[in-house]
């Protein structure tokens, strides 16, 4: 597949596996398992694309709301994909990163991201990162937090500042945003970074979204015109 315009960064909000699971007639754990195939497809596809970065929403701070069941399988869900993506990522060149609030995951679950982000430091593929336990809100307030801590002179601060603070630094704002599950909403994710993303949304719920669909934002990404404000052609 080739393609007039790439998009460097694509960010998606991985959601609907409990309306698949549903339509399916199978429990929602089954509905997560299916959505982590789709992530493996949508990761090596993306690597193969020569895109830049990925960075998936897996789970929200809210989604602490869940039941407890639900929870505790999503993290083992969690812990398995990142032991068992670990040779693939190197096989393919994979960095690995993570935005969120990481020290307040389950112990088990904060060992396997530090092995893989140590094990991929030097790739120089894809960089997938997983926001986990993320929320947009939350980050712009830990970033104050650390801003002020540092004593940063209030005159000195901009919105570089802010951008130095973030969960992590390095990471360009994403170029396009892809949410699954049909929700005209960004679900408290990413709130900074995507001020002039181009969005792409579909009702497919994820463990349903496949290379062909990602094929299909991508081109549409790349027809639209991109102004940052200023004015058209
Ligand atoms: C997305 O699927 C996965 C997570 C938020 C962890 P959901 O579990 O939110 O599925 P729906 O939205 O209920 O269908
Ligand atoms: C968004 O999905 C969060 C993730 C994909 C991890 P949710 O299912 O939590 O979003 P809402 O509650 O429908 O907005
Ligand atoms: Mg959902």
């Amino acid at each position: 597949m080739l393609f007039d315009k790439l998009p460097q960064h694509i960010a998606v909000i991985m959601d609907g596996n409990g309306r698949w699971a549903k339509e399916q007639g199978v429990s929602r754990v089954k509905g997560h398992q299916a959505g982590a195939e789709s992530a493996e497809e949508i990761v090596r596809e993306c690597g193969r694309l020569g895109i830049k970065r990925l960075t998936l929403y897996a789970f929200s701070r809210e989604n602490w709301k869940r039941p407890r069941y639900e929870i505790n399988y999503l993290m083992k869900l969690l812990r398995q994909y990142l032991i068992r993506e670990r040779p693939k990522l190197m096989k393919n060149n994979i960095k690995f990163a993570v935005i969120g609030r990481i020290e307040e995951l389950p112990a088990k679950v904060q060992d396997e991201i530090t092995r893989s982000i140590k094990a991929t430091e030097h790739n120089t593929g894809l960089t997938l990162c997983l926001a986990l336990n993320y929320g947009a809100r939350t980050e712009i307030a830990d970033a104050l937090r650390k801003i002020c801590q540092n004593g940063i002179d209030v005159s000195a601060i901009n919105e570089e500042t802010l951008r130095k603070y973030l969960y992590d630094p390095e990471m360009p704002d994403p170029d396009l945003l892809i949410r699954t599950g049909g929700e005209m909403r960004v679900s408290n994710f990413l709130l900074w970074q995507i001020s002039y993303t181009e969005f792409w949304v579909t009702p497919k719920f994820w463990p349903d979204f496949s290379k062909e669909d990602l094929y299909e934002a991508i081109t549409e990404y790349s027809r639209r015109e991109r102004r940052f404000g200023g004015r058209t052609q």
